[in-house]
Order: C-alpha cells, then sequence, then structure tokens
C-alpha cells in the first residue's frame, strides 16, 4: 500500500462529476487500499478517489474504528436510496480543506446502495456521524465541496487561506 497525494480546494479537479466503476477488480482494490492508508495517515475518517485525483465513484470510511480496532467500509458508486426528514448538523471538515471547518445540515439517517470490496452488492442504513460523512464524501463524486455550503463570502475566505496555508497555487 502507499499513500496518494490529496488535493486541495480550489483544485478544478473537485469540481468533477466522477465516472461510475464498471468492475471491481484488483487494481480498483490496490486504489482502495491506497486511499484507506491515505485516508488513515491524514488522519481523516472519509476520502473519495477524486481527491486523490481519480475520479471515480469510490469512497473509503471509517467512522467507528480506533488505531486498534479499524473498521473500514469501501463504497463503489454508492447511491443514497433513501433519507430521513430528521436532520443533524455537524461541524464538518475535510482532507481537501485543511484546518478549516463549518456546521453543514444533512439528513440524521440515509439508506446507501453500494458494492463492495468483493463487488458484491449491499445496502445500508447509516445513522450519526456515519450518515453524514457517507453524503460529505458522494457529495465529492458529484464535485461538490462542503464548503459550497457556506456562503460564497465565507467560501472564497477559507480557499484564500487554504492557498496561503498551501502555497500549492498562486493567489490572484
Ligand atoms: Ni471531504
Amino acid at each position: 500500500m502507499s499513500k496518494l497525494p490529496i488535493i486541495n480546494v480550489p483544485d478544478p479537479l473537485l469540481k468533477t462529476i466522477s465516472d461510475p466503476v464498471g468492475q471491481v477488480d484488483d487494481d480498483l482494490r490496490r486504489l482502495m487500499d491506497n486511499m484507506l492508508e491515505t485516508m488513515y495517515g491524514a488522519p481523516g475518517i472519509g476520502l473519495a478517489a477524486i481527491q486523490v485525483a481519480v475520479p471515480k465513484r469510490v469512497i473509503v470510511l471509517d467512522t467507528e474504528g480506533d488505531e486498534e480496532t479499524r473498521k473500514p467500509l469501501f463504497l463503489v458508486n454508492p447511491e443514497i436510496t433513501w433519507s430521513s426528514e430528521d436532520v443533524n448538523v455537524y461541524n464538518e471538515g475535510c482532507l481537501s480543506v485543511p484546518e478549516h471547518y463549518a456546521e453543514v445540515e444533512r439528513p440524521a439517517a440515509v439508506k446507501v446502495r453500494y458494492l463492495d470490496y468483493q463487488g458484491k452488492a449491499q445496502e445500508e442504513l447509516m445513522e450519526g456521524l456515519a450518515a453524514t460523512c457517507v453524503q460529505h464524501e458522494i457529495d465529492h463524486l458529484n464535485g461538490v465541496v462542503f464548503i459550497d455550503y457556506l456562503s460564497r463570502l465565507k467560501r472564497n475566505m477559507i480557499i484564500k487561506k487554504v492557498q496561503k496555508a498551501t502555497k500549492d497555487v498562486p493567489i490572484l
């Protein structure tokens, strides 16, 4: 396994709508293994493939485990099939928006259909932090980052601060 570089806002790749995966094969499992190592190393609780510049509908999560008991979830072509009317507000962060956090309101529970690490179809009810995290990651597959839910002023301020801190990109 190897760690992959994570891209930050305002990289235009983060606006990409990722492509569905045709087949869960060894190449894809290698990508998922590397994504998981990248996520744990960051550290983070969720990562979408586009954050490592791969435009495929793949996410990895671990909202329950700790260093000793890891509980990774691999979701290929995830789709929300049901959302609760109840909402939750979490102070969200993102590995592509380092050091910045903001409250985002989302459905408190969702059902998600996906293919697992072996390519087997699964459907799971997710609640609490897992529900927030899976919605945040599925947003990435649709080119949406959590700061897109904030006011334009706040979003631009955060982007400028990330640019300044990471110095990847010149501030224009
Ligand atoms: Ni994120």
